[in-house]
C-alpha cells in the first residue's frame, strides 16, 4: 500500500456522504474525539474500547485502510467508533460538513505527513483555511492535539495555530488529562516507533478561546 497520497489530487475530489451523528454513533451526544490521517486506526481502536463514554472519529485519505478500519469496528460491535474516508481538507471545506467541527471537544493531528519541500508545503493537511474553519467553528474550550517527530513539520504547525488568535497553546504539565480524550494512554503506530527508535517527539496542546 502506498504510504504517502497526494491529497491534492483530483482522486479525492469527490467527498462521500458524511453520516449524522445519530447514524455514525449509538449515543450521538457523548463527546467527540476526531482523529485526523488515523491510518487503520489501531489507535482509536483502543481508546474506545477503554473510554465508552467518549465517541471516537478517525479520518483518513487512504481508502483501504478506511475499509478495513470499518469492518473490524464492526466485527467487534464497537459502537462509540467511526471512519471517514477523504481528504479532511476537502471534507470540512463543505459547509454541509462543518456540524462535525460544531460537536467536538477535540481533535488530533498525530505525526501528520511532513511533506519536507517547499513546493509541497501545500500538500500539508494543516493548513491556514483549516485552522481559520476549525477557530469559526469549534467551541470554546475545546482542543487540538499535535504531534510529531519532524521538528520543522512542528514549527511549521505550531505557528500555523497559534497566529490565529482564538488559539492558545496549554502546558502539558497544566492540563488535566484525565478530563479530555486521554490520548496519553495509547500510543499511535508512529509514535511506538518514534520511541522504540529514540527519536525526539514535539507536542503542544492548543485550547479555543
Ligand atoms: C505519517 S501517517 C501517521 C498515521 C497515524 N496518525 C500515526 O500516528 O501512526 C499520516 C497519515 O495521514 C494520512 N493523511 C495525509 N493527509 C491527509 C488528509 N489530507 N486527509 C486525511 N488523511 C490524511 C495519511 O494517509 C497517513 O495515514
Amino acid at each position: 500500500m502506498r504510504q504517502h497520497v497526494n491529497p491534492l489530487s483530483i482522486n479525492f475530489d469527490e467527498i462521500e456522504r458524511i453520516p449524522s451523528l445519530i447514524e455514525m454513533f449509538h449515543d450521538s451526544k457523548l463527546p467527540l474525539h476526531l482523529d485526523i490521517g488515523c491510518a487503520a486506526g489501531e489507535f482509536l481502536f483502543d481508546l474506545a474500547f477503554v473510554n465508552t463514554n467518549w465517541n471516537y472519529l478517525g479520518i483518513e485519505i487512504r481508502e483501504k485502510l478506511v475499509k478495513t478500519a470499518k469492518l473490524k469496528a464492526q466485527d467487534k460491535e464497537i459502537n462509540n467508533l467511526h471512519f471517514i474516508f477523504g481528504n479532511a481538507n476537502k471534507i470540512f471545506n463543505d459547509y454541509q460538513n462543518i456540524f462535525l467541527i460544531k460537536n467536538l471537544r477535540s481533535i488530533s493531528f498525530n505525526f501528520p505527513d511532513p511533506w519536507f519541500k517547499k513546493r509541497h508545503y501545500k500538500r500539508r493537511v494543516i493548513q491556514p483555511e483549516f485552522i481559520n474553519i476549525l477557530s469559526n467553528y469549534m467551541q470554546k474550550g475545546s482542543l487540538i492535539f499535535i504531534k510529531t517527530d519532524v521538528k520543522d513539520l512542528f514549527h511549521y504547525m505550531d505557528i500555523t495555530i497559534s497566529s490565529n488568535f482564538n488559539f492558545k497553546a496549554l502546558d502539558k504539565k497544566d492540563f488535566n488529562f484525565s478530563e479530555s480524550f486521554n490520548p496519553n494512554k495509547f500510543q499511535t503506530n508512529r509514535e511506538k516507533y518514534v520511541i522504540f527508535n529514540q527519536i525526539d517527539i514535539f507536542e503542544r496542546i492548543y485550547i479555543k478561546i
